[in-house]
């Protein structure tokens, strides 16, 4: 039966309130006819997915639909090294070759990569279709599905091309999380423990006094988690849409994450398990500064080790690989990498001004 636990607006700018929309948590919502015929209003459908999630949802998902315009399922093989310009290009042939108009409407059902594609696809059909994300990965469901930002990589690096394009909705089906490998579950949760970090102390103290149940995936308590990490993301997309300012702040981790990433070779370690690293660096660093307590980094590595994620680099990676593949990333204004810090527990702060020295007291204590 369909049970909605919550619901998170995001609010986008008041010249722009046509584009707000809910975030629905809860579980059966899936498969809940009545939601999805309100939602759908008969209009064509460009169902997409990919071959780990599709067997498992995609027919539950098109019964729930009822009756629609022309309908269409497009089922990627999954990964991210689908994430290109070929794939998009897929998406779109299916949706032009079914002959669908612009007032069909694209469900992005998978992961984040399915969701970045899919909201691509619909911001190129036709200049513009509407689109729903259904994620289901924990990262999808805290991250990627909320926002707007959509796309696809590029030989020369991850993300560069896409828009933004914002969903209509996110409908976050939990009961979906049940088929999630463990790994990529706890990788989500790294993503979740940043909201923590970046914005609300008493979340991260929350989320340390249910680690268990949180690894336990009981239902509540990730419904919680959720629907924190969703308010958190949701007022930060809504105070800074196109990353002019405090979208930056949802990076904390991500410098030295995506370096990590970027210097072991992609597929090594997943993106959460390098953000988890990146949150322990960048929550040292603050320490040293005086920032945050020792105690407060003492706690983010124990829970880290407890859930099974890394708590900093891996063997091989130095201070000098670090900083040139963090100078090699798309978001290095003007030659200088930036560096997102904390100025006390819940509350960010951007600099550039963190030495080499700095980064070689990270590895080699
Ligand atoms: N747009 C944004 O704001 C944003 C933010 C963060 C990350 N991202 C992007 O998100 C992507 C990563 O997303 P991800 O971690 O969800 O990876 P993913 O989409 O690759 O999913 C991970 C794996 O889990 C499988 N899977 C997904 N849901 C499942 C389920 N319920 N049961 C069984 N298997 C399931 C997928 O098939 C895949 O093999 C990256 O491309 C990243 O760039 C985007």
């Amino acid at each position: 039966m369909a049970e909605a636990l919550h619901t998170v607006h995001v609010n986008l700018a008041a010249d722009s309130l046509e584009r707000s929309y809910p975030i629905e948590i809860g579980r059966g919502l899936l498969t809940d006819t009545s939601r999805w015929q309100q939602w759908v209003g008969g209009r064509g459908v460009v169902l997409v997915t990919d071959d780990q999630v599709g067997p498992h949802y995609a027919a539950s998902l098109h019964s729930a639909l009822g009756e629609v315009g022309r309908f269409t399922t497009v089922q990627l093989p999954a990964g991210e090294q689908h994430k290109h310009m070929g794939t998009v290009q897929q998406i779109l042939d299916a949706a032009l070759g079914d002959r669908h108009e612009r007032q069909s409407l694209f469900i992005a059902l998978g992961g984040g990569v399915i969701g970045d594609m899919t909201g691509f696809a619909a911001a190129c059909f036709l200049r513009g279709a509407d689109f729903i994300q259904v994620p289901t990965t924990l990262l999808a469901q805290v991250d990627s599905s909320v926002g707007g930002k959509t796309g696809v990589n590029h030989a020369m690096g991850k993300n560069l091309i896409g828009a933004f394009h914002q969903p209509r909705r996110v409908v976050v089906d939990l009961d979906t999380l049940g088929t999630l490998p463990e790994r990529e579950y706890v990788a989500g949760l790294a993503e979740v423990i940043k909201y923590g970090l970046i914005r609300d102390s008493a979340f991260f103290d929350w989320l340390i006094q249910h680690a268990s149940d949180l690894k336990a995936r009981h239902l509540e308590t990730v419904a919680t988690a959720v629907r924190r990490s969703c308010e958190v993301k949701a007022a930060v997309v809504a105070e800074d849409e196109r990353e002019s300012g405090a979208r930056a702040h949802l990076n904390f981790g991500h410098t030295f994450g995506h370096a990590i990433e970027r210097i072991q070779g992609y597929g090594q370690w997943l993106h959460g398990e390098a953000v988890a690293a990146g949150m322990v660096m960048a929550a040292r660093l603050s320490s040293a500064r005086g920032a945050i307590e020792p105690a407060t980094v003492a706690q983010l590595i124990d829970f880290n080790q407890s859930l099974g994620l890394p708590i900093g680099p891996p063997p091989g990676v130095t201070a000098s690989k670090l900083l040139d593949a963090m100078s090699s990333d798309k978001k290095v204004a003007a030659g200088k990498v930036r560096y997102i810090l904390l100025q006390r527990l819940g509350s960010p702060v951007i600099t550039e001004s963190v030495t080499k020295r700095d980064i070689e007291g990270l590895i080699d204590a």
